[in-house]
């Protein structure tokens, strides 16, 4: 009896705590949402302002204060004091080098709205990550250190903060402790912001003077700044005002992927972008241009009469069409741009260097294309936002570029969607992602250009020569013997009545390529020149023989898929190092050695060798007739 009443109190316990929770969902689900950024650089003290905005809104709980007080104590970077940084950075790497590595994303709530913060690092290598975390974010917290006003990664931070779109910026100028609080620091760093973010864009730029370790202004008003009668940062954060009115956009749908479980169904998944789509509604598919009717629009199990942006559904058409992963589904009447070039606004963060004529794989929306970054107009000087001409980018430049494709592909400028502007650029060597874009605008120049069908093509041009037409690409270390063998093999052909040409780096570059010096950027021209020359005597029907060091990978591969595949013969002339200086038949890595001549393959500038060549020529321990005939084999 008496247990039978202790569990019918403990039930109405539960159903009284069950309607609090109940409640208090309901009253968080009402709230409106911000997604905000903070950035800042190394130790302006982002992570301790976001701690502390935690613990202050009493959003810590016990146990976490407790591993937090501990830590604090072991660490030792606080004193006595709690270390708030220790809070956020989550990561035991970042908090052994004092830096944050990758974005954390947190959630939190006040009475008056739900935020999402996307704590992006500062070091200056990690802009990527920056661009991550910012891409939906509707507000950036940009931290400068009072100490030391605007650095240049405060301004590369607001640049980028604003290609992505973001509005609003609230400047918290942290550490106002360390300069006793001094309203002039505070006035002077206000104004010298202003004047750079006069060029930005920006809705609304709130700046707040703040102490994120001693706790100023950041949820409780300062003592110290009677000075400053504006908002703290979390009462600016709650008020903001980010009904920013987008207007209405028509439908986008990137597909994903195509289902299909049986003949009778196909659908075509993916997430809505932008705009929504109704049942019946005539939709395009690009790039085919294709027209149907939505038959279905499918959620798991249910059918739907319409779906929004932001749900990931399969639609049905009412009639077959063509549509594969990558192709974007968008109203009948309102499509997007189709092309194989446009404009776009690059940020790089790749150690390695972006060159002119490069070949990368670029991710947007759900495809991967084969992208050529065909121009760099200009890249910024962050601190002026002067347009300054270059061949290529290092990390962390910022420019605007031209990238072209082999084939025309679907997209929107990044202001019009997001969804469908925005694409990251990965090298497809080592699959690191190398640069992160906002598009601008389509180009249409290649669209007037249709190439010519002539009625002697190549195989007849090579048919009359009797021979088929082929690129032998030596490449290998200056003094490997590329000249020596290319004249050996041409010899060899020429004595077979074959038809044969020539293209050697040192003649090519007495004509042809004159302009052209030994950065990588013009070794990257260098050799995108000569296998489009070689191409076009290929197209004749001659047999061409290169020999270009042609130091970098990624430009042989360029150059090989200009051609058929049995059209190209990679010939590697693989000698040591010691071998080809020991040789110096033009006294060139003397000259290299003694700093005379700087940017030296094999000194000091990279060769990479291939990886999988057709032929492999080791002309330090091979008699020249063997090497001629290793490669007329290929013939
Ligand atoms: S490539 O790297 O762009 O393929 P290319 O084969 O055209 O080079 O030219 C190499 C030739 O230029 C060498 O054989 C050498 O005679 C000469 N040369 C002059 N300066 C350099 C340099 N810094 N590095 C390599 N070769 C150089």
């Amino acid at each position: 009896m008496a247990q039978a009443q202790s569990l019918s109190a403990a039930d109405a316990q539960l159903e009284e705590l069950e309607a609090r929770v109940q409640t208090y969902i309901d009253t968080q689900a009402n709230l409106d949402l911000l997604r905000f950024i903070t950035c800042g650089s190394v130790d302006d003290g982002k992570s301790t302002l976001i701690g502390r905005m935690l613990y202050e809104a009493q959003l810590v709980f016990e146990d976490q204060v407790t591993a937090l007080q501990q830590d604090s104590k072991r660490m030792g970077t606080q004193g006595g004091d709690i270390d708030f940084a220790l809070l956020v950075d989550g990561l035991a790497a970042e908090r052994e080098q004092g830096i944050t590595i990758d974005v954390a994303y947190r959630f939190f709530s006040t009475d008056h709205r739900k935020f999402i913060v996307a704590d992006t690092p500062g070091h200056e290598q990690y802009t990527r990550n920056m661009v991550t975390g910012a891409s939906t974010a509707q507000v950036a917290v940009i931290l400068v250190d009072a100490v030391n006003g605007l650095l240049t990664q405060t301004r590369r931070h607001s640049f980028i903060t604003s290609l992505l779109g973001i509005k609003h910026v609230v400047l918290a100028v942290n550490k106002m402790d360390l300069v006793d609080y001094d309203a002039q620091i505070f006035a002077d760093i206000v104004e010298d912001y202003q004047a750079f973010a006069k060029q930005l864009n920006f809705s609304t730029i709130t700046a707040i003077p703040v102490s994120a370790l001693k706790g100023d202004n950041v949820i409780e008003r300062s003592v110290h700044t009677h000075w400053y009668s504006g908002p703290t940062l979390l009462g600016c954060l709650e008020t903001i005002d980010i009904s920013d009115t987008e207007g209405e956009s028509a439908l986008r749908l990137p597909v994903q992927w195509v289902n299909r479980p049986n003949a009778e169904f196909r659908g075509f998944a993916g997430t809505i972008v932008a705009g929504q789509v109704k049942r019946g509604e005539q939709v395009r598919i690009l790039p085919s241009g294709e027209v149907a009717a939505v038959d279905d629009i499918v959620l798991y199990q249910d059918s739907l009469p319409a779906a929004v942006t932001g749900q990931a559904v399969t639609l049905t058409l009412d009639r077959e069409v063509d549509v594969s992963r990558g192709d974007v589904i968008v109203a009948a009447d309102a499509p997007c741009e189709v092309s194989d070039q446009f404009d776009a606004s690059l940020v790089w963060m790749d150690q390695e260097e972006g060159f002119i004529g490069r070949s990368y794989w670029l991710m947007l929306g759900t495809t991967r294309i084969n992208a050529t970054l065909t121009d760099i107009k200009f890249k910024y000087n962050i601190n002026t936002l002067d347009e300054l001409s270059t061949h290529s980018f290092a990390l962390n430049d910022i420019g605007r570029v031209t990238l072209s494709f082999d084939r025309a592909v679907p997209f929107e400028a990044y202001a019009d969607c997001q969804g469908l502007g925005s694409f990251v650029l990965i090298d497809r060597y080592s699959h690191a992602t190398v640069g992160a874009g906002m598009i601008n605008f389509a180009l249409r120049r290649a669209k007037n250009i249709h190439r010519h069908a002539h009625n002697i093509d190549k195989a007849a041009r090579a048919a009359l020569k009797g021979q088929k037409g082929k690129v032998l690409w030596m490449t290998g270390l200056s003094g490997s013997g590329k000249s020596t063998v290319a004249n050996a093999v041409e010899q060899a052909l020429h004595a077979q009545g074959r038809h044969t040409f020539i293209l050697d780096g040192d003649n090519v570059r007495h004509g042809l390529n004159k302009d052209l010096g030994f950065t990588d950027a013009d070794r990257v021209e260098n050799i995108r020149r000569t296998a489009e020359v070689a191409k076009l005597m290929v197209e004749a029907g001659l047999i061409v023989i290169t020999a270009f060091i042609s130091p970098f990978r990624s430009e042989r591969d360029m150059a090989r898929v200009l051609f058929e595949e049995d059209e190209f013969v990679e010939i590697y002339l693989d000698v040591p190092l010691e071998v080809a200086e020991e040789r110096d038949p033009k006294g060139l890595y003397k000259k290299a050695r003694r700093g005379e001549l700087p940017h030296f393959t094999g000194i000091d500038s990279p060769y990479e060798a291939p990886e999988s060549a057709e032929v492999v020529l080791r002309t330090a321990d091979t008699p020249i007739e063997a090497c001629v005939e290793q490669v007329l084999k290929h013939v």
